[in-house]
């Protein structure tokens, strides 16, 4: 088990005239509190994870990621501290023979072996090719548990389940709200949830309708055999695509934190936070809902 910081994480009212106006209370769940090197929705998907590595024998485990993946990150930083070997397949050859940007060194300097892929290489080793290469890649990497992308498998679905067993008296009027990128912390949530409570995901990614709700459909049936009817993801607050952060969702996030004194990181959280104020705005929660916003991370170190 990797021991969390502070379990169960704060919850916090936001208080805010621009909310009030349009009859809708904010809380934030402070889950960027959970770890300070496995933040957020990382400890929530890991932990499972690392539980059943420990008690399959498993010594090393096997994962991928983009050049700054928080991900990578988390699991070399969790797999050292349970001592495990880890291994990170990194997507983008050409970053081999670079000095290594804070995030890659930050992963290798936890122990992370990282081996670098062409864009097709990542596909394929990453299942996307449509076939499972968890053999190919044992018989590279030596026996080790290979944790997909983002670490967003069923055990992680069920790790965030846990996310609205700690708010209390859910009802009706209450929306638990979280960024989505491969959708397994909104399938949590959401499974998580008791009746007439709804989950609601704000997509990061351009152009991910259908397929995100095809995954979070999937990590049901996966990890509870059977699919859910108390979600929905919005669409409309990307931003222009992942990792963008155009101005004025910039200026958003500047504002929020001098008003609630809280850091917001700003590819997922701050995004989540700006769609719910621009949907309360236009009138798309019913006078009284409460939303429960998701603080899923922490941000970039500067
Ligand atoms: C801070 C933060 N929030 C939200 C997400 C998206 O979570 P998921 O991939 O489970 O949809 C991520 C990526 O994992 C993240 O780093």
């Amino acid at each position: 088990m990797l021991e969390p910081a502070l379990l169960p994480t704060p919850l916090v009212d936001c208080t805010d005239a621009a909310l009030a106006r349009a009859g809708v209370e904010l809380r934030l769940k402070r889950d960027d509190l959970l770890h300070p090197t496995v933040p957020g929705n990382k400890w929530r998907k890991l932990a499972p994870n690392l539980a059943a590595a420990v008690e399959q024998g498993h010594t090393r485990l096997l994962t991928f990621g983009g050049a700054y993946s928080t991900h990578l990150r988390a699991v070399a930083v969790a797999a050292a501290a349970l001592g495990l070997t880890s291994v990170g397949l990194v997507r983008g050859e050409e970053l081999a023979d670079r000095p290594r940007n804070w995030s890659l060194r930050a992963a290798e300097d936890a122990g992370m072996e990282l081996a670098f892929l062409s864009r097709a290489e990542y596909r394929e080793a990453t299942g996307r090719g449509g076939t499972d290469t968890t053999d190919g890649l044992q018989r590279r990497w030596g026996p080790c548990l290979v944790l997909p992308e983002g670490g967003s498998n069923a055990l992680a679905a069920m790790g965030a389940a846990a996310i609205p067993a700690e708010l209390p008296d859910l009802g009706t009027h209450d929306v638990v709200c979280c960024p989505v990128g491969t959708g397994a912390t909104l399938a949590g949530i959401a499974a998580g949830l008791p009746p007439g409570a709804r989950a609601l995901g704000v997509a990061v990614l351009r152009g991910g309708a259908g397929y995100l709700e095809g995954e979070v459909a999937r990590l049901h049936r996966a990890a509870y055999g059977r699919e859910f009817g108390n979600w929905r993801i919005d669409h409309g607050h990307h931003g222009g695509g992942y990792g963008k952060v155009p101005a004025e969702l910039a200026d958003f996030a500047d504002s929020f934190e001098r008003r609630q004194g809280i850091a917001l990181e700003r590819r997922y959280v701050a995004k989540l936070l700006a769609a719910l104020y621009d949907l309360a705005a236009a009138g798309a929660f019913p006078q009284g809902t409460r939303l429960t916003a998701v603080v899923t991370g922490l941000p970039d170190p500067a």
